[in-house]
């Protein structure tokens, strides 16, 4: 069943177009079974060098290789070839794949939307982060609605979030943000190498472990998959394969696995410890569920960065685990939340000019705006010729 907001709401500034309302609370609306989804397909895929320069094919995809245990996630910290994204990327990637894709087909991949994962993560754990905040820009061209991030306002978030000194409680030698996004590439490195298990020398592994981290290699899937009546088309980073990936011809599902790293729980984890983690689980179920990503493999740190065991979970038991735990979080909620959300998106993203789409720390509410004409660059020039010339 299909919720509709509570409380939808426009008003009008005088100076500028109107701005149109959406609540979060209260959730009950969104209770119950989950408006139908698919399972998503890969529609495509593509790759980053170690140059993160794009490549439409499978050279950056990596294997699980169960990592070596008690080692210091911090080993290699001062030779870190850190990625950091400079310029917008806009969908750029996405939509170069995906007109390739329909070049090579000859067919139209029809969605309503079309957008990262990430940004579909941001929007389906918004019912349970109290301090959940995005900006994003929005733009309908023929019918599909193309959504990227607010590049610039993220950055000023992360700019100010560099600058805030750390916590009083905090100890002084405790390691900061950057040694702890470190700590997760590495615990990649050693999970991940460029040839499944059994064709790999133990020279290769041992090369790679030593070898400086970098983030710069990534390989995309592009999935379509669907909420309700909404369809959508998403891309985003999967980690690795813990087996062969079945050839395109096949529906069976892709082994895909993420790897993510969490501090491990004591030996008598109290209610707030486990909260902790059940929380962070919800991020790691939706980015999971979205790219159809069938397991979570889980290195547990120690407090300072010593990989103490690796849990392999199943994303789709993730729910069921939490509803049985603590009951933080409701997977239903989540996609029920969403699904009502992108219909309220389609009514309110007009057929011409760019609108912000924002959810502000502690509001509540995701406020929609007209702030422009055109489409901005949210989708490239290339692609708009592409899909002219299709007819
Ligand atoms: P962990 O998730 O194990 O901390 P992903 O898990 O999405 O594949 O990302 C891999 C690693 O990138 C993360 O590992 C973390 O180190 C870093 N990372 C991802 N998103 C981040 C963010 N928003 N802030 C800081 N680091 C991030
Ligand atoms: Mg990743
Ligand atoms: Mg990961």
């Amino acid at each position: 069943a299909e919720a509709t907001p509570s409380a939808p709401s426009t008003s009008t500034n005088t100076a500028s177009s109107p701005i149109h309302r959406f609540s979060i609370q209260p959730l009950d609306r969104f209770q119950g079974a989950s408006a139908s989804i698919k399972r998503p397909r890969e529609v495509t895929h593509f790759s980053y060098d170690d140059n993160h320069e794009y490549r439409e094919d499978d050279s950056s995809i990596s294997y699980y290789h169960p990592p070596r245990l008690n080692t210091d996630l911090k080993e290699g910290f001062s030779t870190f070839h850190h990625y950091e994204e400079t310029t917008n990327p806009h969908l750029d990637s996405l939509l170069r794949a995906l007109a390739s894709k329909e070049r090579q087909t000859g067919e139209k991949v029809d969605v309503d939307f079309v957008t990262w994962r990430g940004m579909m993560t941001k929007i389906m754990t918004a019912p349970y982060d109290m301090f959940a905040e995005f900006s994003m820009f929005a733009t309908r061209i023929d019918g599909t609605i193309y959504i990227e991030e607010d590049f610039d306002g993220r950055a000023a978030q992360r700019a100010a979030e560099k600058d805030r000194p750390p916590p009083r409680w905090q100890a002084r030698n405790a390691p900061d943000h950057k040694m702890m996004t470190y700590w997760g590439y590495k615990f990649e490195v050693l999970s991940l190498l460029p040839t499944p298990p059994p064709d790999t020398p133990r020279e290769v592994i041992d090369a790679r472990i030593a070898a400086p981290v970098s983030n710069h290699a990534q390989h995309c899937s592009i999935v379509r998959t669907s909420f309700g009546p909404h369809s959508l088309l998403l891309g985003g980073e999967v980690d690795g394969l813990s087996g062969p990936k079945p050839p395109p011809t096949s529906d069976a599902p892709i082994p895909w696995i993420e790897l993510k790293t969490s501090e491990e729980l004591p030996p008598n984890p109290t209610h707030r410890d486990i909260i902790k983690f059940e929380r962070k689980l919800l991020k790691f179920w939706a980015q999971s569920f979205l790219l159809g990503v069938p397991k979570v493999v889980v290195g547990w740190r120690s407090k300072m960065g010593i990989l103490r065991g690796v849990q392999d979970i199943e994303t789709g038991k993730i729910p069921g685990m939490v509803r049985r735990g603590t009951g933080c979080w409701d997977g239903n909620v989540c996609i029920n939340f969403a699904a009502a959300f992108l219909g309220w998106l389609k009514e309110n993203v007009g057929d011409d000019g760019v609108y912000r789409v924002e959810l502000r720390k502690k509001a509540g509410v995701v406020e929609v705006q007209r702030v422009g004409d055109g489409t901005a660059d949210i989708v490239t020039k290339e692609f708009t010729e592409w899909r002219t010339g299709m007819g």
